[in-house]
Parts: structure tokens; C-alpha cells; sequence
């Protein structure tokens, strides 16, 4: 009896001094103690959590700086806390919380694009705090990041867009081998589908319908001239083989891939139309080796294998001239051969390309279905700016006549995206109305403004943005 008591009085005194050890541990974290250097403003903002996790770090490597996930369904890790160990020899310690917004240590934020949320922002900005932002999404996801307002607000940037510091522009080409490995159908088998089976000379596959680029009333006009097999929701005339189930857009389907291969042509349309936004929808028939159609980035060719290997509608200027030109190249198998020659010759002659291909740190294959690791890439190259700021933050606390770094930030100017508009006079009631994206589109300027004005203030509580937006709605109206 009397052994019992003992030992399970050692085993509470055991328990009592691990849980004491527990609450030292996240009491450090939580006040920052430990660390011997101060950043002035920073103490000054109470440390309010803003969410209630299970997962609390027992060890938080003192000497590192903290880099938040701020739109945290996007947090590329496993663990709720990572340390993240560059090859550049940087190391961060990054986190999905958003409670460490103000921990000493804490120097970067991280943001998706499609979830900057105005409303919820790590305010008051410090003079330390780095704003990264990712995002490889389409313009229309976020249309406050159209403007070069909305892209100022940042520090460093990983987007389509090639002026970014961590370009992604070819985030959804897998690379050289996959646009030259695969042989296309042969011109004289294409005939055959066309003459035999009914096949039309373009194919159009595509469901997701009302969108800023307005792509369907062109592709509706088209029609009118030039038969399309259309296979998708959007002015479907066509059903997919039985062999083919949805989702037929998806990139991997190796039977959706040989469907397509078939055709001649493919409309390839994007669903907003800004430099450098450019998709699979673009890639995939390359691969394939059927000749794209194209709408979407006007600077699309400096992407492409050659100087002829797409068609860009803006280059007609109707949808009637260019159903004429494609009338002409499919009875013309020697012309029609010429956009495929990348294949023949089994090269990438666009120097563009090649050194946008050689440049980027990341690297993927067809079968990656995650895209490139690229959003871990740019964690790094923020990272190793997380790790320069910090370390001048520190040396400034000790010795105040050491400069401070200079700031940095996004040119806007060079993202900005023009205004979306229908490609013809809609009619009454149309859905172009109800979407209304030309609306939303300066809506997302008035919340840049909001955003950048409430940096400018100072502004310590970002829930108060509708008042800084009301500013510009009352202008509006
Ligand atoms: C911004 O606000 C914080 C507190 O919210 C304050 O400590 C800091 O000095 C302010 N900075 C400027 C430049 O006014
Ligand atoms: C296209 O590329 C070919 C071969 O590289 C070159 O001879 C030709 O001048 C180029 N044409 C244009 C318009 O750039
Ligand atoms: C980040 O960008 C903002 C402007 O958008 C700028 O005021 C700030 O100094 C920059 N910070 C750093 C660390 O470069």
C-alpha cells in the first residue's frame, strides 16, 4: 500500500514538474521571453489569438524568424509548425497560425491570392513585415490583384505574370519533353476523321461558361462559320464517347488527351484575358500536337515553342475572318503541317521560352499532379529575405547606426489587367449582367485603395476596412 502511494506521488510530482516545463516552454513562445532584442512597435500590440488550435509548439527555435501562412488553406506542410530548411542554408520556422502576427521573431506573411482577404490582414504592418504573394490562379480569382494598387501592397511576388520575383508563368507546363515526346495523329488520319466520322475541323471543350473573357459569345460566333465539336456544358453540340467520363477537362486523362489529338484545331480560350495568364488549355494541345486557337494572354507566342505554332484570334478581326483563314489551313495539309514542325524537328526554338524553362527553380513532370513544388521554392526565396531582415533587425537593436535594409516592393504598374469586357453587346438580361465583371473588376480597385489607405493609417484592426472602403463605394454612387 504504502509503495503504491509512493510511487504514484512520484509519478504526479513527475507529471507536475513535465506540465511546469510544458507551460514555460509556450509561455516563452507566447511572450516571446528569450529573445534579447526588441523591435519597438511590436511589443506594443497585445498578442490576441485569433485561433484556437490543439497543436501548441513545445520548442520554438528561439533564433529564427516566423513566417505566417496568413491564408492557411494553402499551407503547404503537414505539421502546423515546420522549420523550413533551404538549400540556400536559410531556415525559417513557418506556420499557419495567425496569433504569432505580432511575435517579435515573426517577419513574413504569405498570401494566396484567391484568399486575400481585406478584413482580415496582419495589422498594423511593421516597417519589418514582408508580404509575399502567391498566386498562380487566374486573374478573376481576386481582382484586386488586377490592379497595381492591389500589387503594391507587396513586397515579393510568385504569380503568372514574368515581371514577379519568382516568376510561375509556365507553372502549367510541365517542360520540353512533354510538348515534344508525343507524336501528333497524322494530317492524312485527321482528314479521315473529318471526311469519315463527322468530326468537325475545331474542338471546344469547356464548362465553366460565364466568364470575364466572355470566351463563349465568340466561340457562339465562330460556330456560325466553321463547324466546332463542342463536348463540354458550354454550347454543347457533342457528346463525349462513352469511354469518357467527367471530368473531361482534367490535364491528365490520357483518353481526353487522344480525343483531342484527332482534331485539327482547338479552341483554347482562357477565362481572363491578362499578360502572362496562360494554362493547360495552351499546353495540352501542344502536347497532344493539334494547333491551338487562341485567346488569352496577348504575349502568349513568346511562350511558344516557334514563332508558328498557334493562332491567336486577336489577329482577326472578326470571328467570320478567322473561321476563313481555318477554312484555308485544313484544306491545306502543307500549311496546316508548318504549325506542327516543332515536332518534326523535335526542338524549342523560342529562346523565350528555353530560358524561362532553364531559369525556374522548379521542376515537374506530366504526372505530378500537384503542378511544380513551386510554391515551396518561393517559400524559400522569401525565407532567405525573412532571414536577411532579421538578422538586420538584430544588429540594429544593438548597434542603431547600422542601415537598415532597403525596402522592397512590387512594381504594380507591370501586373495591372485590363478591364474584362463582353466581346459583343450583350443582350437584356444577359448573364454578362449578372456577373457583372467589368464592376467587380473596379470594385477591386476600390479595395486596393481601402487596403493600401489603411496601411498608410497605421490601422491596427483590419476589420475596420468597410469604413476606409466607403470612401470610394460613396464615390460611385
Ligand atoms: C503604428 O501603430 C503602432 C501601434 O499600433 C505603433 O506602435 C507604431 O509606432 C505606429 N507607427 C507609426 C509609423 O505611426
Ligand atoms: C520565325 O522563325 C523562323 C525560323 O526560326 C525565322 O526564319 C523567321 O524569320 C521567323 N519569323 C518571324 C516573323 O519572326
Ligand atoms: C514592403 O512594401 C511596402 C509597400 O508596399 C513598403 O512600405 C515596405 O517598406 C516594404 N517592406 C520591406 C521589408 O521591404
Amino acid at each position: 500500500m504504502k509503495v503504491i502511494s509512493r510511487i504514484s506521488a512520484i509519478i504526479i510530482g513527475v507529471l507536475f514538474i513535465a506540465l511546469l516545463i510544458i507551460c514555460s516552454y509556450s509561455n516563452e513562445f507566447d511572450e516571446g521571453v528569450g529573445v534579447t532584442w526588441k523591435f519597438g512597435a511590436a511589443n506594443s500590440t497585445p498578442d490576441t489569438p485569433t485561433h484556437n488550435f490543439n497543436v501548441v509548439p513545445r520548442v520554438l527555435p528561439k533564433d529564427l524568424p516566423i513566417i505566417i501562412w496568413w491564408t492557411e488553406n494553402l499551407y503547404p506542410h503537414l505539421d502546423k509548425f515546420d522549420t523550413l530548411s533551404c538549400s540556400s542554408g536559410s531556415n525559417c520556422y513557418v506556420t499557419p497560425h495567425q496569433r504569432y502576427a505580432h511575435h517579435p521573431q515573426t517577419i513574413g506573411f504569405y498570401f494566396y491570392g484567391t484568399e486575400f482577404m481585406p478584413k482580415n490582414l496582419p495589422l498594423p504592418r511593421l516597417q519589418k513585415h514582408i508580404w509575399a504573394l502567391a498566386h498562380e490562379e487566374s486573374p478573376l480569382n481576386n481582382f484586386a490583384l488586377n490592379h497595381a494598387v492591389g500589387m503594391n501592397l507587396f513586397n515579393y511576388t510568385a504569380t503568372y505574370h514574368r515581371a514577379s520575383d519568382y516568376p510561375i508563368t509556365t507553372f502549367s507546363f510541365p517542360g520540353e519533353k512533354f510538348i515534344l515526346n508525343r507524336s501528333p495523329v497524322s494530317t492524312s488520319i485527321k482528314n479521315e476523321y473529318q471526311k469519315n466520322q463527322g468530326f468537325a475541323p475545331l474542338i471546344y471543350v469547356q464548362s465553366h461558361c460565364e466568364v470575364p473573357s466572355d470566351r463563349d459569345r465568340y466561340v457562339e460566333e465562330l460556330m456560325q462559320y466553321i463547324k466546332v465539336d463542342s463536348y463540354g456544358k458550354c454550347l454543347h453540340n457533342k457528346d463525349l464517347p462513352l469511354d469518357l467520363v467527367a471530368p473531361v477537362e482534367n490535364m491528365f486523362s490520357s483518353k481526353f488527351k487522344d480525343l483531342i489529338a484527332k482534331y485539327k484545331f482547338v479552341i483554347s480560350f482562357e477565362n481572363a484575358i491578362c499578360n502572362d495568364y496562360m494554362t493547360e488549355k495552351l499546353f495540352r494541345p501542344l502536347h497532344v500536337g493539334a494547333v491551338p486557337v487562341y485567346r488569352g494572354s496577348p504575349l502568349a507566342r513568346e511562350f511558344m515553342p516557334d514563332n508558328h505554332s498557334i493562332i491567336m484570334t486577336e489577329d482577326f478581326e472578326s470571328p467570320k475572318a478567322l473561321a476563313e483563314f481555318l477554312h484555308q489551313l485544313n484544306e491545306n495539309d502543307e500549311a496546316y503541317e508548318k504549325y506542327l514542325e516543332f515536332k518534326k524537328i523535335q526542338k524549342i526554338r523560342n529562346e523565350n521560352l528555353r530560358y524561362h524553362l532553364d531559369r525556374r527553380p522548379w521542376e515537374y513532370t506530366e504526372d505530378d499532379k500537384n503542378y511544380g513544388p513551386f510554391f515551396e521554392g518561393f517559400e524559400c526565396y522569401v525565407c532567405d529575405k525573412a532571414v536577411e531582415m532579421y538578422e538586420n533587425e538584430k544588429k540594429r537593436a544593438q548597434d542603431p547606426s547600422t542601415p537598415p535594409i532597403k525596402p522592397k516592393y512590387t512594381d504594380g504598374r507591370k501586373f495591372a489587367c485590363p478591364a474584362p469586357e463582353p466581346f459583343k453587346k450583350p443582350k437584356e438580361l444577359d448573364w454578362w449582367f449578372i456577373y457583372d465583371y467589368t464592376e467587380q473588376y473596379w470594385q477591386g480597385l476600390d479595395s486596393a485603395r481601402a487596403v493600401r489607405d489603411m496601411l498608410l493609417a497605421n490601422e491596427s484592426d483590419s476589420s475596420k476596412y468597410s469604413q476606409y472602403l466607403a470612401k470610394y463605394s460613396k464615390r460611385q454612387n
